[in-house]
């Protein structure tokens, strides 16, 4: 069985979508981050404050490695996409659903989680993120849904639909 991933920047209800998908779909839910976090024993400001952004990327690609044959509900961390080798490894292993959310609903989500790094800076780094990884969150998904002023159980019937 195939994993259903879902991908989209920080803020856009990957892993709230992802457990009630998961429940509507009856297959195991993983939120990568925090499989991450339990695997290493470590939480995400700390490897990033230890060992830097490259640093957690290579924790973030093992860890995609060693859920690829799950057949679950993935919920990735926003910057899934900065890895190339990760787009190959999940295209071969699941369905990608991006889902998209307007960067001033992002703004009012997170306001300012410091539990974020890469969200932890200034406005106009964010939003240079934000515009930056769009096309690549566009060019690796099989499907992309708005998410912007939906409720995650609008969300869930969409994305029900159109895995179908
Ligand atoms: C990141 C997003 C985070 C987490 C890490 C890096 C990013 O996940 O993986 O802080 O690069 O956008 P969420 O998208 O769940 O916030």
């Amino acid at each position: 069985m195939k994993n259903i991933y879902l991908i989209g920047f920080m803020g856009s209800g990957k892993s709230s979508v992802g457990k009630q998908l998961a429940e509507r779909l009856q297959k195991p839910f993983i939120d990568l981050d925090q499989f991450i976090e339990e695997k290493n024993e470590k939480s995400i400001p700390d490897i990033f404050a230890e060992g830097g952004e490259a640093s957690f990327r290579e924790y973030e690609a093992e860890a995609l490695n060693s859920v690829k044959n799950k057949g679950a509900v993935i919920a990735t961390g926003g910057g899934i996409i900065e890895t190339t080798g990760n787009q190959v490894v999940m295209e071969s292993s699941g369905k990608i659903i991006y889902l998209h959310t307007d960067f001033d609903s992002i703004i009012e989500r997170l306001q300012d989680d410091p539990n974020r790094p890469l969200w932890n800076q200034d406005h106009k780094k964010r939003h240079a993120l934000f515009e930056k990884r769009l096309p690549t969150y566009k060019e690796w998904a099989d499907v992309t849904v708005n998410t912007t002023d939906r409720t995650v159980d609008e969300i869930v019937v969409q994305v029900v639909d159109v895995i179908k």
